[in-house]
């Protein structure tokens, strides 16, 4: 059942470019020059007339979420909040039939994020749901939604759930962008065009497992990890934090590079691993001052850099090269060397990757 991987977490983080193509099925044509998602298209009045959309969800689906507000924002120029489940729900929100939440979760059943929807849909909200397990609670209790068709997720630790997520938030975006005239076709057909390629590019960045297996053994020492980034990088950052905490038990924080200065970057000294997103970007001379602080307090970068980098390098301790793509498609490349990281120290420590402590697949009590 784990088709040959030794973990099923394995298994899913290699599913990824099939999972990506399965998602895009049928929305993308084959000359990639349309995308349609039905439920936007079948709810656009309701979904165009809204003057603000609010997005619930928790964990992993939270990070998703940030990324989606990036889109949303940036393409169809639409106000978006994130927000977590469990602090909305408990807020007494400012919400009415002008808003449209949306409501993302892998299982469908997170009590949190099941509570939050319920809540705005008393208050009149619109509801669009964004899960895996097809027919479960939180779809049956929203407006209208789209599933991200990524087949069962087994691992705790959430991944493949998390590239369908945002592929599916990639496509709401674009959708709605091309409804509303936020976006101009030559944008539109780059982005779609290069949302095709990203099956084969992760398939490229799947073959540095056997590389990050071996930078992994060199980590199994820390006790902390920081994980840096900008833009849309920023919640891949949280997310690469995240992997690692849950399953190999490092405490790990996932920051907005910039406020490295604002704090945390007290933390860092020869000990410390910090783990930058530092692809080609706007943002890549920032992030490259950003690492220059980080090694002038001698900590160790382990840097995400475009293949053919040639000034990260010569800084980092070490580069992961990924394939190059458009800035807004960067948290689906990204995102799959730092699973891999997350799982290689895990599984050099000895840790039950698939059954974590104290953590269930789906959180369904508060
Ligand atoms: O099923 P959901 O997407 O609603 O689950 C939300 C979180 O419980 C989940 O993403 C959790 O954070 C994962 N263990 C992360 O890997």
């Amino acid at each position: 059942e784990k088709g040959g991987y030794p973990h099923f977490m394995l298994k899913e983080i290699f599913e990824q470019p099939d999972c990506i193509h399965d998602c895009m099925r049928g929305r993308i044509n084959v000359e990639s020059t349309s995308v349609v998602l039905s439920a936007v298209i079948d709810n656009k009045d309701r979904l165009l007339a809204a003057k603000r959309f609010i997005i619930v969800a928790c964990g992993t689906s939270w990070h998703a979420a940030l990324i989606g507000k990036h889109l949303i924002e940036s393409l169809c120029r639409i106000p978006v909040e994130v927000e977590y489940a469990s602090e909305f729900r408990y807020r007494d929100p400012v919400i009415d039939s002008k808003d449209v939440v949306i409501a993302i979760s892998q299982s469908g059943e997170t009590a949190d994020t099941l509570a939050a929807v319920e809540l705005a849909r008393s208050h009149g909200a619109f509801i669009y749901g964004i899960c895996n397990a097809i027919g479960s609670s939180i779809p049956r209790a929203t407006h209208t939604g789209s599933y991200i068709h990524v087949g069962p997720e087994i691992g705790v630790a959430s991944t493949k759930a998390f590239t369908g997520q945002v592929t599916v938030l990639t496509m709401l975006a674009l959708t709605l962008a091309k409804e509303k005239n936020t976006i101009d076709e030559g944008q539109f057909l780059a982005i779609v065009q290069e949302l095709n390629r990203i099956p084969d590019k992760m398939k490229e960045v799947l073959k540095l497992n056997g590389s990050i297996a071996e930078l992994s053994k060199i980590f199994t020492y820390a006790h902390n990890f920081i994980y840096l980034g900008r833009g849309y990088s920023y919640p891949v950052a949280l997310e690469g934090a995240l992997k690692l905490k849950e399953i190999s038990y490092i405490h790990a924080e996932g920051y907005p590079a910039a406020e490295m200065k604002h704090g945390p970057i007290a933390l860092v000294d020869a000990e410390m691993p910090v783990v930058v997103i530092a692809t080609q970007n706007g943002l890549y001379e920032k992030v490259l001052s950003n690492i220059q602080e980080i090694k002038a307090r001698k900590g160790k970068v382990i840097a995400l850099v475009t293949k053919g980098d040639t000034v990260i390098s010569k800084i980092a301790d070490t580069c992961i090269e990924l394939p190059e793509t458009i800035e807004c498609l960067d948290p689906l490349i990204t995102t799959v060397p730092l699973q891999l990281l997350a799982y290689h120290i895990a599984v050099c420590k000895g840790m039950d990757v698939d059954q974590p402590r104290n953590l269930a697949k789906s959180v369904t009590v508060e």
